[in-house]
């Protein structure tokens, strides 16, 4: 089974919120048909074959699931040979950091690998509440808690926080595991054109009157585009409506604000910019699992409601060490902070130069290359990666055809000759001129 095509599935989910067609119109079509036993018959299992088949007959390889043999950097090492890697969400080169790993072998050693139990119920661990205090102290807000993971984080939150008698107005480009959340809670969901504040004020003008609470959620750095909404202008349209502000911080912890605090220090806001921060541990915390920061009374609730907390195992004692090591990193040399910008910033401008189309980016660590069509993405995807390059496609339904890209993660690990590297490789492939490995050219 192709990996293209289960990503190419997966992805399908990841703006579009599942589960649309109704109990009663499903009941309806089923009316006689033989019950279903096997997976055999699963329209998924369909829509991957045919996927399957349509790569094959296009020639395209399978640019996913690719075994790394060390860890996950700005280099990697894929069946026996080294890549430049952007592919990785190491932003700070934090990921194999020795004093990360000291700090997760330490937790390992005293603690061992599993926390167990649910933390309600079975106790937790020093590691994890210093974890959660550290996040919270960053944020400037009262109290955090910690989930198991990130994508579980959103989801589980928001369905516990809103419900039926509640309106979610979202970004178009927000992340599946917010729309999977507001599925969930039953609210009402509404979504805005991409940055487009204008309309999500006339949305919640027009509609804001006829439920009991209202949310907005933004991402603080767009995953796809690499670019941020406007916090301030946020907050006033969060204020006149009398709406909470929720942002995902999955790629602006790290990346964004001087010393990397996030959206919030991008505008030089303080915590009570937003209601609820979210982030996860997995990108610059080179951890795993997620957060969420905010009022004490919000962190109450989800303690003691929030069924992926409530009902699930805390938070591995060495993945928590390991990102709190990370963040006390991260705040002790904001220098890889301002190393990422630079490399980030060099990126996109000699992208610019070479005449690529890098979309709304801002050059703050997501860089796109929009190609045009899902099958170039592929295409391009497979000579960079024949070129010593490791880049993943992003291809339709994951972004519409037309906006078919590669999407690059920069690393304040990368050094400027690899910034250079990628990018004349990349306007060489982009042209149509087979690039080669640059050793196996010399
Ligand atoms: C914006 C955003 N939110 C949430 C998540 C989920 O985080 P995790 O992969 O740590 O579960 C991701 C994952 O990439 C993301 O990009």
């Amino acid at each position: 089974m192709s990996s293209l095509n289960v990503i190419s599935r997966m992805l399908q989910r990841k703006n579009t919120a599942s589960g649309t067609e109704t109990a009663t119109s499903w009941r309806s079509r089923l009316r006689g048909h033989t019950p279903s036993v096997s997976f055999e018959d699963h329209p998924a299992l369909g829509t991957l074959r045919m996927l399957t088949s349509a790569a094959q007959r296009f020639g395209i390889g399978d640019p996913f699931f690719k075994v790394h043999e060390g860890a996950g950097g700005h280099h990697t090492q894929i069946e026996g040979r080294e890549y430049l890697n952007f592919s990785h969400y190491n932003y700070l080169g934090l990921n194999g950091h020795p004093a990360v790993n000291a700090a997760a072998q330490e937790a390992l050693a005293r603690y061992g690998t599993s926390a167990g139990a649910s933390r309600l119920v079975a106790g937790e661990r020093p590691v994890q509440r210093a974890l959660e205090k550290a996040l919270a102290d960053l944020y400037g807000v009262e109290a955090c808690v910690v989930f198991v993971s990130g994508h579980a984080t959103n989801i589980s939150a928001i369905s516990t926080l809103f419900g039926p008698r509640d309106l979610i107005v979202h970004d178009s480009l927000i992340h599946n595991s917010v729309l999977e959340g507001i599925r969930l809670s039953g609210a009402t969901r509404r979504s805005f054109a991409h940055n487009d504040l204008q309309q999500l004020d006339s949305l919640l003008t027009e509609l804001r009157h006829g439920y009991e609470r209202a949310l907005i959620v933004v991402e603080g750095l767009y995953s796809m585009d690499g670019d941020l909404p406007d916090l301030p202008a946020l907050q006033k349209i969060k204020s006149r409506h009398k709406a909470f502000l929720m942002v995902d911080e999955a790629h602006a912890l790290g990346v964004l604000g001087d010393t990397g605090r996030g959206l919030a220090e991008h505008y030089g806001l303080g915590g009570d910019a937003a209601d609820i921060w979210m982030g996860t541990l997995s990108k610059t915390l080179a951890g795993c699992g997620g957060y969420i920061a905010g009022s004490q009374a919000l962190i109450d609730i989800l303690k003691f409601a929030a069924p992926g907390f409530v009902y699930s195992v805390g938070l591995s004692p060495v993945l928590a060490a390991a990102s709190l090591k990370a963040l006390q990193i991260m705040q002790r040399e904001p220098e890889r902070v301002l190393l990422l910008r630079e490399r980030a910033s060099l990126f996109l401008s000699l992208a610019r130069e070479a005449g690529l189309d890098v979309g709304t980016s801002q050059g703050c660590a997501v860089i796109p290359i929009i190609v045009g069509s899902s099958r170039k993405a592929i295409s391009l995807s497979n000579q960079l990666f024949d070129a010593g390059i490791n880049v993943q496609p992003i291809i339709h339904p994951a972004v519409e055809e037309k906006a078919a890209r590669l999407r690059f993660f920069i690393s304040a690990m990368h050094s400027e000759a690899d910034i250079r590297q990628a990018c004349r490789v990349l306007s060489q492939a982009v042209r149509g001129k087979a690039p080669g490995r640059e050793a196996e050219d010399a």
